[in-house]
């Protein structure tokens, strides 16, 4: 049976840098509250009009081009995202026929900030079913446009930013290389703890004078809670399904919503903070663009070399949460 490994990573993020400080302009709020509630320095937001297949796609040419790959050799694109480019239909084809293609699969994947550990759970399961042989897996986000930019909006408002990350997903018969486990969690008890409610299938809220928006809600501290139990405990199963002790691990990516949230994992598995690949000061919540962007990163600093073992984990808005243990 085939295994999957990632064998080129790119990313993309828009060239305008907003500081905390910048957020004064719309909320009662400080750099200081900002970087020691989350570990936020600054985060990437487009300039209007932009497209997250866009951002996708730039993202998509690089990891192409490490892969030594042309979009015409890919079987497969998923694209995980939850600020589409439409309702529907979702970026996945844009991307696609902004890659030039005809008629190469598209799936786009909804599973918020854990949608690419869920993508990449997904992409292992095609190509050792033997179904495709290359998948192209892209987390692209545009959050700026729908944050809410009223006084109240400023506990989710100055988290998120823009950015895109995209990995090739290829088969190989080499058994020292890969994704070896992944583990996918829900539960939708929780969904209206962190969620975009509008626009929605259940209301007519485009007919509703000043209801019509997107308006994101998040109650932080269940959250914030859920979070670091959850990421704990993907980590465990990742860690239990291997065998491997949690200081065997060459690294960690969490998925970069609060350096808090990470630092509770590191604490809970005793393990130094050096472990863990961090870049929320620079970006932000990604969304699902934040494990690809630090997994581009990671390589980029020299912090991932083949034979590696490597942890991801994610957790986010569903609630979802998923783990996935590879060797780089
Ligand atoms: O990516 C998906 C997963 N997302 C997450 O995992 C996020 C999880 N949640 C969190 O990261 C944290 O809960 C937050 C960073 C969102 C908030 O941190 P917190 O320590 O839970 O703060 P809080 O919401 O309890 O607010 C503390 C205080 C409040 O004032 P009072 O009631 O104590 O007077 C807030 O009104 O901070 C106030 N506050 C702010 N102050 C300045 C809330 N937002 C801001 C702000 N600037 N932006």
């Amino acid at each position: 049976m085939p295994r999957a490994y990632i064998s080129g990573v790119g990313m993309y993020v828009p060239p305008k840098v907003v500081k905390n400080d910048d957020l004064k302009a719309w909320y009662d709020t400080s750099d200081e509250w900002i970087y020691t509630r989350s570990g936020i320095k600054e985060r990437r937001w487009v300039e209007e009009p932009a497209s997250t297949a866009e951002l996708g796609l730039y993202a998509s040419q690089e990891a192409l081009q490490q892969a030594g790959l042309s979009p015409q050799d890919i079987d497969l694109i998923i694209f995980a995202t939850l600020s589409p480019d439409l309702y529907f239909p979702g970026s996945g084809v844009l991307l696609q026929h902004k890659l030039g293609l005809e008629t190469t699969p598209a799936l786009d994947i909804r599973q918020q900030c854990s949608g690419f550990v869920y993508g990449l759970s997904i992409a292992d399961q095609f190509i050792r079913s033997g179904m495709y042989r290359r998948i192209l897996l892209v987390g692209a986000e545009i959050q700026s446009t729908w944050l809410d930019y009223n006084p109240e909006g400023r506990t989710v408002g100055v988290l998120f930013g823009d950015g895109a990350g995209a990995v090739v997903v290829e088969a190989t018969e080499d058994p020292n290389r890969g994704i070896l486990s992944s583990h996918l969690y829900s539960q939708g008890a929780y969904a209206m703890e962190l969620c975009i409610a509008e626009p929605s299938s259940a209301t007519r809220s485009h007919e509703l004078p000043g209801s019509y928006g997107m308006r994101p809600y998040m109650n932080g501290k269940e959250v914030f809670r859920h979070a670091v139990q959850r990421m704990g405990e993907a980590v465990q199963v990742a860690l239990s399904a291997q065998g491997w002790k949690p200081e065997e691990v060459d690294l960690f990516i969490l998925h970069q919503a609060n350096i808090r949230i990470v630092q509770a994992v590191a604490d809970f598995f005793q393990l130094p903070m050096e472990k863990f690949f961090n870049n929320i000061h620079k970006y932000g919540n990604t969304t699902a663009a934040s494990i690809p962007i630090c997994l581009y990163e990671a390589q980029a600093e020299g912090r991932l070399k083949a034979g590696d073992k490597v942890i991801l984990a994610a957790f986010g808005s569903g609630f979802t949460w998923g783990s996935v243990a590879l060797i780089w």
